[in-house]
């Protein structure tokens, strides 16, 4: 049976169009460019898959997972158009596990879920990195939406993920127009 997070994220992405270019989320550009050959890497709330699907054209070896089955079949259109492999695992990720993995990378890019975000850290093999960028509230500055219950309150991104060391943290208005927070951490 589809959860609600299914119904109405598969509602919008049924009524758009998938895009034609692969525009990776800056912060994964900047700091998973170095991601080695056939790394394991988990996307989460991936989309369209913008950043999994860019990691896969790197060479690594990119598990995306989302609620929707429709984004998901967009995703996979796109790895084939593309030619890279990657695997799709349709989740809801409120109520469900993380797909099962010591992951050398995951990516969280605009998905905000307060109670996901402490889990992640169980899923990174022992080197792995956490990589994640969302809005924040001075977002609303500049954009309507998302609306305050998807965005982060100011530093509050660091305090989500306390059994993590955090190396990277910074909030700033993006190349995106997106005044998003950003953090890396790791075990
Ligand atoms: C704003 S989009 C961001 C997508 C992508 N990460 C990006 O940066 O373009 C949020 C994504 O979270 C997914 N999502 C919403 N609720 C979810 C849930 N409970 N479990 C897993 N994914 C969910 C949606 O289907 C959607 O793809």
């Amino acid at each position: 049976m589809s959860s609600p997070d299914a119904e109405r994220w598969d509602a919008r992405y049924r009524d758009a169009a998938i895009p034609q270019l692969l525009s990776p989320p800056e912060l994964v550009h900047a700091e998973l460019a170095d991601i080695a050959t056939l790394a394991p890497v988990l996307d989460v709330a991936c989309g369209w898959g913008d950043a999994g699907l860019w990691l896969a054209d790197q060479g690594a070896d990119v598990t995306l997972t989302d609620v929707s089955a429709v984004a998901l079949a967009a995703v996979e259109a796109r790895a084939s158009e593309l030619g890279v492999m990657v695997n799709t695992v349709a989740r809801d990720l409120a109520t469900g596990s993380i797909p099962a993995g010591r992951w050398d990378a995951i990516t969280c890019v605009h998905y905000l879920d307060r109670a996901l975000l402490p889990r992640l850290g169980g899923a990174l093999s022992p080197t792995g990195r956490l990589v994640v960028a969302v809005a924040t509230t001075t977002n609303l500055e500049r954009h309507e939406r998302p609306s305050a219950r998807f965005l982060l309150e100011p530093d509050e991104l660091p305090t989500l993920v306390p059994d993590l060391t955090v190396t990277h943290h910074s909030e700033a208005w993006r190349a995106n127009d997106v005044h998003e927070a950003w953090l890396v951490a790791q075990l």
